[in-house]
């Protein structure tokens, strides 16, 4: 299949995951990705996995000088970048009077920050050269409404639906599209960090709270990353050109908005 035929995209976070699902997702579509994540190791191994139409760089989103050299990196390699799905984040968790003011610059740097100037170092490069991009941001449910224990995780993907609608609305103009995919709660490593928060905070047995929030789903269970796939071809596709500024709940039934 070829939505994405001749296309090249950067995917933040895409060693493992979503990220990673997605990357394989728009091989199959034709189009290369540079796999860019903090931990390079795996990401050099997925890379390697997915074929030659994926490279491997490392990024930490937060600092900008990484930031650069990324995307420097992938333009040298690619001639230019059409694509961004900005997807790293961290999860955290504690009630409001336990909360750690490192903690919570340490999340906010990575799922806000990270998001603002990615989609900033990536923008530059497509109006410089005149590229109708497309730029995809991760949200969550938990951006839809706080959550008591949640606090900062919330707050952190609330700004970046917010970002995407600025971001959307100033974009648009030289032809970048600026969307976001909003999750409910997806199977992986990342959820196996969220249920371990739970079982600490709510005093669960490892494994409960996962059991919990997938019966609680309309569809019936908890999502995978396959199961976003669809929506993230979709954006990064021509057929989306006229969608400008909006986040898509792709969650079972979890959310509606
Ligand atoms: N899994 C879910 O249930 C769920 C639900 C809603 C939203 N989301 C969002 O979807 C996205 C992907 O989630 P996931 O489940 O695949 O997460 P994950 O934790 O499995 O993967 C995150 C990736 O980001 C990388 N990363 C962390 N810090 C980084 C940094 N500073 N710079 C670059 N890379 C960094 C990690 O190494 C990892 O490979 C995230 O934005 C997450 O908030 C996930």
């Amino acid at each position: 299949m070829t939505r994405l035929a001749g296309k090249n995209a950067l995917i933040t976070g895409s060693a493992r995951g979503i990220g990673r699902a997605f990357a394989r997702a728009y091989i199959d579509q034709g189009a290369r990705v540079c796999i860019a994540d903090i931990d390079f190791d795996r990401a050099q191994q997925t890379a390697q996995d997915l074929g030659p139409n994926a490279i491997a760089v490392k990024l930490d989103v937060t600092k900008q000088d990484s930031i650069d050299a990324a995307v420097a990196q992938t333009i040298a390699t690619f001639g230019q970048i059409d694509i961004l799905i900005n997807n790293a984040a961290l999860f955290t968790a504690a009630p409001i009077v336990d909360v750690d003011r490192d903690d919570y610059q340490r999340v906010f740097d990575i799922n806000v920050s990270g998001t603002l100037f990615m989609m900033q170092a990536v923008a530059r490069h497509m109006i410089d050269r005149g590229i109708r991009g497309k730029i995809i941001n991760m949200a969550s449910q938990a951006g839809r409404r706080g959550e008591a224990l949640v606090s900062v995780y919330c707050a952190t993907k609330a700004a970046v639906i917010s970002l995407t609608q600025s971001a959307g609305l100033n974009l648009i103009q030289h032809g970048i599209n600026v969307n976001a995919i909003s999750p409910g709660v997806v199977d992986g490593e990342h959820w196996t960090g969220v249920d371990a928060f739970f079982a600490k905070l709510e005093n669960k047995p490892l494994g409960q709270k996962k059991q919990e929030v997938g019966a609680a789903v309309p569809y019936g269970r908890m999502g995978t990353a396959q199961d976003l796939t669809g929506m993230a071809v979709f954006l990064a596709s021509e057929e989306a050109e006229y969608i400008v500024a909006q986040t898509y709940n792709v969650d079972g039934g979890n959310w509606m908005s």
